[in-house]
């Protein structure tokens, strides 16, 4: 006979990690969202929607061989530049871990940044645990964005963590 009593608490745990890991995971910010790395986007429109954290990724989807993407200082941003850029990625599918609070700019490396490809985005140290109304944020509605966007995207990470202990505990 099946062990109910174990199937209910394979159920129970999952529930726990759906809802507590949106808390601690990271998010992944998709560039562009459903429009992705493409010219003729408003990419600082996009950004301004977003809250970025330390160890948050951004992550730039976009046909391979047609584009890329170049992690650039200020001026390679501004002037649609590549020289001495500290980073490129060209696998149309790529996550760019965001490890210190600081302005990242990115941009695409063969000329379709003066088509718009340029991003820049700052990046903000991880908030302390307990919301303190004190540290005040610029901009009350970005930062509640930025939220629902870091619990939709952890949502799917802990589905699978779901599926993983179904897979090793059946
Ligand atoms: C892009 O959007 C930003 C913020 O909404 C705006 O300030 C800027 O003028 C826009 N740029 C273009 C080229 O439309
Ligand atoms: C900002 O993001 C939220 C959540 O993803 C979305 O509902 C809203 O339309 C966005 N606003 C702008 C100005 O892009
Ligand atoms: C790059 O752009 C800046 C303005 O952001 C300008 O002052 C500078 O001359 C440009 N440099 C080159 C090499 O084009
Ligand atoms: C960006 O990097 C280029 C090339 O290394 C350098 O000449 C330029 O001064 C840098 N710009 C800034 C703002 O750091
Ligand atoms: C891209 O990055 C690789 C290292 O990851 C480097 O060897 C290569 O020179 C870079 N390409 C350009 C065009 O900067």
């Amino acid at each position: 006979m099946r062990d109910t009593e174990s199937d209910l608490r394979k159920v129970l745990l999952c529930l726990v990690i759906v809802v507590a890991a949106p808390l601690v995971g990271a998010t992944d910010h998709i560039v562009g969202d459903n429009h992705g790395w493409n010219p003729n986007i408003n990419y600082t429109y996009w950004a301004n929607n977003q809250t970025f954290y330390v160890n948050d990724y951004i992550s730039f989807r976009y046909q391979k061989g047609m584009y890329n993407v170049f992690m650039v200082n200020e001026t390679g941003y501004d002037n649609c530049t590549t020289e001495g850029a500290l980073g490129n990625w060209s696998n149309g599918k790529d996550f760019i871990l965001l490890t210190e609070p600081k302005r990242y700019y990115f941009i695409c490396g063969n000329g379709f940044c003066f088509s718009g490809m340029k991003v820049s985005v700052v990046v903000h140290p991880l908030p302390s645990p307990p919301s303190s109304p004190k540290k005040g944020k610029p901009n009350n509605q970005s930062s509640s964005g930025g939220s629902v966007i870091r619990m939709k995207s952890t949502f799917w990470g802990s589905i699978i963590w779901c599926l993983m202990i179904f897979l090793g505990w059946m």
